[in-house]
């Protein structure tokens, strides 16, 4: 669908790497570049037409973001990306509500953003990280959650989507029962926003974080979405220009109103225009097209993929556009190597979930991650290339 709207498909490749970044339509360029060739200025301190103009864009983003996920837009905060955001939530929020052995339930299945600064803060005061166990297909299931929830239990942090195992997780239930035992709730949006519908309230989130560059914006923009009443708890974590009412020589302060106090010094104002112009964009195409159209692509590769017997894949059932998947006895960056040959973009690792490997047969996998630019032809040349790949060796040395 809409490959016309992206440059880079002009060319020959085929982009299955959409979990680690996706492609730009030419659209969000271009709201971009008007910025920087029409009005570029700084915001919220200049008087004059061009500034104004460019208040007017930025400013707007906040209530398209909101429409998106179902927020209040003083919710909506501009971060530089998910891991920005999350890191917000742990050292602006967790770290002045949490005690020692208070604990945090993640799983082994979640990326490096979403376990490091847990562990940081572990570190710093003493909190318990708990891991809820991972089901034989390496998902989290709601009774294996509940299972391990006691009143210690303050937190639950987790990707809506894994970025390995594609499972989406049922927010709305888990959402529903954190709100029920006050339990806050953290989601990492990054690999489920670009992809289907997500919504804030009524999957009853106290924070949400995202990224822009992976649902066809540019680099260097991120959203954390927090509740209200948490947000007018939380510290920034960065301090300068922007966010201050004032500051005295006695070292008096205010901080102005969320969620501007968050966003202290010159916030990435092209790149916040760009995240508006593609959510725009993905609701004129339609979330729920987006997904059906995904999905329709997985079961395509999933039926295809049966035909070549030396294939591993470790996430057949889940609902999402991400596939991981071994050439048995081949190493993962071994494959994508060769992939690369067909001009086929993929990615091999651990995807930065660094933990997986204590419940998996591997550490790395081939990720082959879809949007909705892909299509069916484009799957055919991966499963040749596949069934190709008896002489993957002689290819890529
Ligand atoms: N988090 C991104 C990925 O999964 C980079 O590839």
């Amino acid at each position: 669908m809409h490959r016309e709207d992206f440059p880079m498909l002009d060319g020959n490749i085929i982009y299955f790497d959409n979990g680690a970044t996706t492609l730009k339509p030419k659209r969000v360029v271009d709201a971009m570049n008007r910025y920087y060739l029409e009005h570029t200025s700084n915001i919220h301190r200049g008087d004059y037409d061009a500034a104004i103009q460019s208040n007017l864009a930025y400013d707007a983003v906040r209530d398209i973001v909101a429409r998106f996920v179902n927020c209040k837009s003083k919710e909506v905060i501009y971060t530089s990306g998910a891991t920005y955001s999350i890191n917000l939530v742990v050292f602006g929020y967790m770290r002045k509500h949490l005690h020692k052995g208070d604990v945090v339930l993640l799983n082994k299945a979640e990326h490096a953003s979403n376990v490091l600064p847990w562990i940081k803060l572990q570190e710093e005061i003493g909190i318990d990280i708990q891991y809820i166990p991972l089901d034989e297909n390496y998902e989290i299931t709601f009774d294996n959650l509940v299972k391990v929830v006691t009143d210690k239990t303050k937190v639950i942090s987790l990707a809506h989507v894994s970025n390995v195992i594609g499972d989406v997780r049922d927010v709305k239930r888990i959402g529903k029962y954190c709100r029920e035992n006050n339990i806050i709730f953290h989601v990492d949006g990054a690999q489920s926003v670009p992809h289907m519908k997500v919504d804030f309230q009524d999957s009853c989130m106290d924070f949400l974080s995202f990224s822009g560059h992976k649902m066809l914006g540019p680099t260097g923009v991120g959203i954390l979405v927090g509740r209200e009443e948490l947000l007018e708890e939380m510290e920034p974590i960065c301090y300068g220009g922007g966010m201050n009412s004032f500051f005295e020589e006695d070292s008096s302060y205010e901080l102005k109103s969320i969620p501007v106090r968050f966003e202290a010094g010159t916030p990435p104002i092209a790149e916040v225009i760009g995240l508006g112009e593609a959510i725009t964009y993905l609701e004129e195409i339609g979330m729920d097209n987006i997904h059906k159209h995904e999905m329709d692509l997985k079961d395509y590769f999933l039926s295809r993929v049966k035909e070549i017997d030396n294939v591993i894949l470790y996430n057949n059932n889940s609902e999402s556009g991400i596939v991981s998947f071994n050439l048995e006895g081949v190493f993962a960056q071994d494959t994508s190597v060769y992939l690369n040959h067909y001009h086929i973009c993929v990615r091999a690792g651990n995807h930065c979930a660094k933990l997986l490997k204590d419940d998996m047969p591997v550490q790395n996998t081939v990720r082959v991650s879809l949007y909705f630019y892909n299509t069916r032809e484009e799957i055919d040349v991966l499963i040749e290339a596949l069934k190709n790949s008896k002489d993957l060796f002689n290819v890529i040395i």
